[in-house]
């Protein structure tokens, strides 16, 4: 379980996230939604050492995860897809999954063989640069690089943007495969409603860098998406 206790975080004088709480079960899809601006990028973040928190906890199997340092977090188990992608546009697709080889332990540091498996389009393209890629094979990029570690929970951040219809059903594909065949806990922000319905098990919405719903997917009532997520 990954858990968010109390969390407090600023930017500058602006306080982004707001006493959030929040309850990650392992093995489930858990959504984050809410409109631009609430803090869900801020949130991941957080949980990425990315950015300090002010007060508050974020703790990964019962064990507190602040002391350790951005560089040291995704060797807890925590693999990041950040919003925009994100990928290296002038290093091939090889050079950049194998960013995150130093970090699996030694004498295994290779691809896992799984990642192409499932992105048989990357292993095609290893020797292309990232930004000759299009927007989805730059996405696939973005979440093979991330799986490289091995990690126990997987953050998304907002993944079908800006992605073709065909692209978005096949990244579907990928995350629920991840979700519910290999049992990957799964963290996903996302605006896209049916997108968000079809692959999480729990709901969490913020506003103001506040939770103020959450829940299994299915109790999440049109009321909610009206106030909080419809523009
Ligand atoms: N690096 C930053 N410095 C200052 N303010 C920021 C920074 N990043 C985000 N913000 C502000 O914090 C708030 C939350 O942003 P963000 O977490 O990106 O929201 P979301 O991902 O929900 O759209 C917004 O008001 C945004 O303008
Ligand atoms: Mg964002």
């Amino acid at each position: 379980m990954l858990v968010l206790d109390t969390v407090n975080q600023y930017y500058g004088q602006s306080h982004t996230l707001r006493d959030l709480s929040l309850d990650i079960p392992t093995g489930e899809c858990t959504v984050i939604m809410g409109r631009n601006g609430v803090g869900k990028t801020t949130l991941l973040q957080s949980i990425m050492g990315i950015n300090p928190l002010a007060s508050g906890r974020i703790m990964l199997d019962g064990q507190p995860i602040q002391g350790h340092s951005v560089e040291a977090r995704p060797t807890l188990g925590l693999g990041y897809v950040p919003q925009g992608r994100q990928i290296f546009p002038l290093l091939s697709v090889q050079e950049n999954l194998d960013i995150g080889l130093p970090m699996r332990p030694r004498g295994q540091r290779q691809i896992p063989s799984y990642i192409f498996e499932l992105f048989p389009v990357l292993k095609d393209m290893l020797a292309r640069r990232g930004g000759d890629l299009s927007g989805g094979q730059q996405q696939q990029l973005a979440i093979a690089r991330a799986l490289v570690i091995d990690p126990k929970v997987l953050l998304l951040d907002e993944p079908t943007e800006g992605i073709q219809p065909n692209v978005v059903a096949e990244i579907a594909g990928i995350i629920q495969k991840l979700n519910k065949d290999m049992g990957m806990t799964v963290v996903l922000v996302e605006q896209k409603l049916p997108f968000a319905r079809k692959l999480a098990d729990r709901f969490c919405i913020l506003d103001r860098g506040q939770t103020v719903a959450q829940g299994p997917m299915e109790a999440l009532t049109g009321d909610q998406v009206k106030a909080y997520l419809t523009v």
